[in-house]
């Protein structure tokens, strides 16, 4: 699934990436003449059509697949592409140099945007790996090092040593919940076990 986000998230960018290029190309040749822009639009026109369906089409893929969150980048960014159309069509029809560079300007802007957007996301994907993080190590320390030692290895009563542990995260998942010997039940589950054990995990490479 993220595979298939991060290709067509791709394909989208290349193709947005072709649109605002071909914008560029005929931006200046309408300063050129009237003349050359009409030649390469009548001869860019179906691959231009066929390059906007895809992108819209897959960025509409997109965001259902992501689990779309509304934020005000992206409504920046509809508001840009919804504005592009009919300022590029008109401009087209009339010939104005003006019109079909704030056309441009506004494909330009919608894909810096995009780009935007994009390093915003990463910065919260960091962001809830290091709070995930912070919940295991609380819980850890605050259960789990009396017998365990901050590190894993004290061996307190008989307690296993976590750094040289071969269990992978489910078995120790199912220690936990589930108690061994002298070792106690804790009643974790979901979001807080997965804390856990993945914190256990971090401890192993020490
Ligand atoms: C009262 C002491 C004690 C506490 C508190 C405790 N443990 Fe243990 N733990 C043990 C003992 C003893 C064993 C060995 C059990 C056995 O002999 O089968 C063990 C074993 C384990 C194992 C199995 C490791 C392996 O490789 O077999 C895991 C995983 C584990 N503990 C995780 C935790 C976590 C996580 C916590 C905190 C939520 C915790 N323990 C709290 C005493 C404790």
């Amino acid at each position: 699934m993220t595979d298939s986000i991060s290709i067509l998230s791709k394909v989208h960018m290349v193709l947005v990436l072709l649109f605002v290029i071909s914008m560029l190309i005929k931006t200046i040749l309408i300063f050129k003449s009237n003349e050359s822009f009409d030649n390469y639009r009548a001869k860019t026109k179906m691959s231009e059509m066929l390059v906007t369906i895809l992108f819209l089409v897959i960025g509409i893929i997109l965001m259902v697949m992501k689990d779309f969150k509304f934020h005000t980048l992206f409504y920046l960014k509809l508001g840009a592409v919804v504005a592009g159309i009919p300022l590029g069509i008109i401009g087209a029809k009339k010939h104005s140099k003006v019109l079909i560079t704030l056309s441009f300007l506004s494909f330009l802007g919608a894909y810096g945007l995009s780009e935007a957007a994009k390093k915003r996301g990463a910065q919260v994907e960091v962001a809830t790996d290091i709070k995930t993080e912070n919940l295991g190590k609380e819980i850890f320390t605050a259960n789990c090092t009396v017998c365990h030692g901050a590190d894993g290895k004290a061996g307190v009563g008989g307690a296993s040593d976590l750094s040289v542990s071969t269990l992978s995260t489910e078995e120790a998942g199912k220690v936990i919940v589930g108690g061994r010997n002298s070792m106690p039940k804790f009643s974790y589950e979901g979001e807080q076990l997965k804390a856990l054990t993945d914190y256990l995990e971090s401890l192993k490479k020490k």
